[in-house]
């Protein structure tokens, strides 16, 4: 087992993120040995606490983990406490001592990873003093690990990044998308380039549209205040599914290798068509939860959420259709819609076959009536909450005569599998450590993925829709089917016919 040396500053230490990410991730990579007893970790926060009380916090963000009681004070050692104040530089003097000293004891070679886990208002402040106080250091690595958003538009996001640029080299910088740590996510390169099957057919001559659905059944919960300034496009869109289609769009690389992928993720991402306003709007379109009753409980509507305006026009529904302007996708939509409070927690991608050249079996049909036309071949990929893969054919239907009958070839992890595999976060913080920064999100895609949605806000920024236009509990807005309809497909998820059919949804 490779055991790594480090020191961690969590900016942030007392949040949300740390405690229900972080600590728990450490604690994994600790067990498993990835980190031994060379390590150490400093939270800072405004908060006074002293490295006690901050011990029993991180020692009860692990219980679920079931440690021994030896194993969380053993771990919980290796945590110290500062509170800080990111604008004083003379606090950044004191967390210096912490970290030289620190790094005697634990005899941690000079690495050092800066977890910036808040606002991002302050990453600039904080990353300019790690440099003129002189935390950085001269042997070892400096790592900075931040979380998102980064920015709110191109703009900012460039001001942002030249401030962070200012002190740290892109290599040694880590943004976040948690979902590139996860298992699936992942595993769309192991289906693309490791199954001739797939990849022989991955382009225009086959695949009629690409389905990504990003779908949560939780609201907006206590997340509003952040929420009503992000909307579903900013939080969801910008970073997570463009990522995601980047991966499933790119040129297979040279190699697996950090650089090679991500130069091919970025040429994805540019081929991505830039829209105008008006074809913007024509494109996409958005979403509000209003109150709604699923299964028997009820649920508020987006504006009736603590911290949201009364009038908000914020969209916690977001449906698109982009268009990939190269040679292999010319011509194929690759659709994409993430809200809140829809029927069920799922994300998951739909890779839709175009059909064969002619159907011998029409007079026997009795599926897609409509179209008397067979079922497409769909390949999905299962991200959550189910992780793995099925694909759907079309087989003969057991008995007289000559019916098709739709098949699925089914493949999900099983729960002891998954439950054992790691985390988003913790593969992201061993990543870090090993400083592989093929799983995060550079600043070349950032920017292309925020000019991409940019156009998208401006377009919807200057007219209004008439929010609430979704139930909680349905699968998003009428103008969602309609997007996909116009082009003559369908979406291939549709978890509320389920309820519906049972009376448990209007
Ligand atoms: C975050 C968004 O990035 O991703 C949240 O800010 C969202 O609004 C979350 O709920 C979803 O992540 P996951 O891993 O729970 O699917």
């Amino acid at each position: 087992m490779n055991e790594n040396v480090a020191l961690f500053t969590i900016f942030g230490g007392t949040g949300d993120l740390a405690k229900r990410k972080l600590y728990p991730s450490l604690f994994r990579l600790y067990k498993k040995g990835n980190l031994g007893e060379h390590f150490a970790v400093i939270g800072t926060a405004r908060r006074e606490w002293s490295d006690e009380y901050y011990r029993d916090i991180v020692r009860e963000t692990i219980e679920a983990l079931e440690p021994t009681k030896e194993e969380a004070d053993a771990f919980a050692s290796h945590f110290y406490y500062q509170s800080h104040n990111v604008n004083d530089t003379e606090h950044y003097d004191t967390l210096k001592r912490l970290s030289d000293e620190l790094d005697q004891k634990y005899q941690l070679e000079g690495n050092r990873i800066y977890y910036l886990a808040m606002a991002p208002q302050f990453f600039g402040t904080i990353v300019k003093h790690l440099k003129s106080q002189k935390i950085l250091t001269e042997n070892g690595f400096d790592r900075l690990i931040i979380e998102k958003p980064f920015g709110t538009d191109y703009e900012t996001a460039y001001k942002l990044n030249e401030e962070i640029r200012a002190v740290f080299p892109e290599k040694d910088i880590f943004r976040i998308d948690h979902y590139l740590g996860k298992e699936m996510i992942q595993n769309i390169s192991a289906i693309r380039f490791a199954n001739n099957i797939f990849e022989a057919q991955w382009n225009n001559r086959y695949i009629d549209n690409v389905q990504i659905t990003f779908a949560e059944s939780l609201g907006v919960e206590d997340r509003g205040g952040y929420y009503e300034d992000s909307g579903a496009l900013k939080d969801m869109v910008q970073n997570h599914i463009l990522q995601v289609l980047a991966l499933l769009a790119m040129e297979p690389p040279v190699t697996f290798s950090e650089a090679e992928i991500r130069a091919e993720k970025v040429k994805a991402l540019k081929a991505i068509r830039l829209y105008n306003e008006e074809e913007a709007l024509k494109n996409f379109v958005r979403g509000q939860y209003g109150p709604g009753s699923l299964d028997d409980q009820d649920f508020a509507g987006y504006r009736e959420e603590p911290n949201v305006g009364e009038t908000s026009q914020t969209e916690t529904f977001a449906a698109g259709k982009f268009y990939i302007d190269n040679f292999r996708w010319s011509g194929v939509p690759f659709y994409i819609r993430t809200g809140k409070r829809l029927t069920e927690k799922g994300t998951r991608i739909n890779i839709v076959f175009k059909q064969v050249p002619i159907n011998v079996f029409k007079d026997d049909i009795e599926h897609c009536e409509e179209k008397n036309d067979l079922p497409p071949n769909v390949l999905t990929i299962y991200i959550q909450p189910t992780e793995g893969f099925s694909m759907t054919l079309n087989g003969k239907e057991i008995g007289q005569g000559f019916k098709t009958d739709p098949v699925k070839l089914d493949f999900r992890h099983s729960a002891e599998v998954t439950g054992n595999s790691p985390e988003a976060y913790e593969k992201l913080l061993l990543d870090g450590l090993n400083g592989d920064g093929t799983n995060f999100s550079h600043w070349d895609e950032v920017a292309q993925s925020w000019k991409i949605v940019d156009i998208i806000r401006q377009a919807w920024d200057k007219t209004a829709v008439d929010f609430p236009n979704y139930s909680a509990g349905t699968m998003g807005p009428k103008s969602a089917f309609d997007l996909l309809k116009a082009d003559g497909f369908q979406w291939i998820w549709e978890p509320d016919i389920w309820y519906r059919e049972r009376g448990k949804l209007e």
